[in-house]
Formats: structure tokens, sequence, C-alpha cells
């Protein structure tokens, strides 16, 4: 069946099985490759992506779910040209290791900044739950986060973005 999904404002019309997950479909048909296959289950959030806005599992999506509605994925936060805000705190942060999970924690982390430019640290700690570092960089992903809410309201000195 031919599905239509818009991914980053663009239009995209692909002949295929409507249970695929998003997740294979973003991969290997778009070549988006930010979105990481960790467990597959809905357990580790490395694939998640934005779907109207809302944080989701593109693991867990079937392709045909989503048909008609926005995704947006880590490559439309920005490029390693001109990275967004939150990309950059990440990056000032040097929130990554092996960086496998970044781009789940990135875009986890910005459908909260979106519905909620300054949030406290209970809020951000209880939003970023559901995605997992195998690293162990949890301290330096929310100080990230920290930073992009501070750089936002024109902050910068680090000693203002810790709790
Ligand atoms: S790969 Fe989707 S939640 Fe782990
Ligand atoms: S940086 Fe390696 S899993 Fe998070």
């Amino acid at each position: 069946m031919t599905v239509t999904i818009t991914v980053n404002g663009a239009d995209h019309s692909l002949d295929i099985d409507p249970a695929t997950p998003l997740l294979y479909v973003l991969r290997d048909d778009l070549e988006l490759n930010g979105a990481k296959y960790g467990c597959g289950l809905g357990q580790c959030g490395a694939c998640t992506v934005h779907i109207d806005g809302k944080p989701a599992f593109s693991c867990l999506t079937p392709i045909g779910a989503v048909a008609g509605r926005r995704i947006r994925t880590v490559e439309g936060l920005g490029s390693a040209e001109a990275p967004g805000l939150l990309q950059q705190a990440f990056e000032k942060e040097q929130a990554a290791q092996c960086g496998y999970c970044i781009a789940g924690m990135l875009m986890r982390a910005q459908a909260l900044l979106d519905r909620n430019p300054d949030p406290d640290e209970v809020q951000i700690r209880a939003h970023m739950q559901t995605n997992l570092c195998r690293c162990g960089t949890h301290m330096r992903i929310l100080r990230a986060i920290r930073r992009a809410v501070a750089m936002r309201k024109g902050v910068h000195s680090a000693q203002e973005v810790r709790p």
C-alpha cells in the first residue's frame, strides 16, 4: 500500500507494508539515521522522534499509523554546521559518550522545551526518565538541558545552569 508521511517538513510517498516500524522507514528508506535501534521494545528511547509535536518511540510505531501526520527527527533540529540550541548545549556539556542514545535524548528534551521553555529540575527529570543512557551520562545530559534553558534566557555562565 502507498503511505505518505511528512518528515521534517518534506512529504514522502512509500509503497510499503503499513505494519513496518517508522524507525525502519526513517533509517532504511529515507536515510535519516539519527534515530537509533536500541531495544525495539519501547524501553530505551534511542528511537525517539516527534509525531505531531509529541515524543514517540518510532520502533513501536507502524508507518500506517502516521500517514498524514507531522514527524520530526533529530535531523530537523539542526545540522553539524548550524546546530540547534539544544544541540549546542549538549556539545558544550560534552553530554555524549558513545552517542548512541543522544538523538533520542535530544528529541525527548526538545519536546519538553517546546511545550515548557522554562522547566524546573523536577519537571526535566520526570520528562526524561523514559530515555536511558547505557554509558551513564545522565547527569551531563541533565546539565545540557539546563544549559539550553539558560541559553534561551540569555544566561551563559556554567555556574548559573547548575540546579
Ligand atoms: S529502540 Fe525504541 S524504545 Fe528502544
Ligand atoms: S552516550 Fe552512550 S548510550 Fe548514552
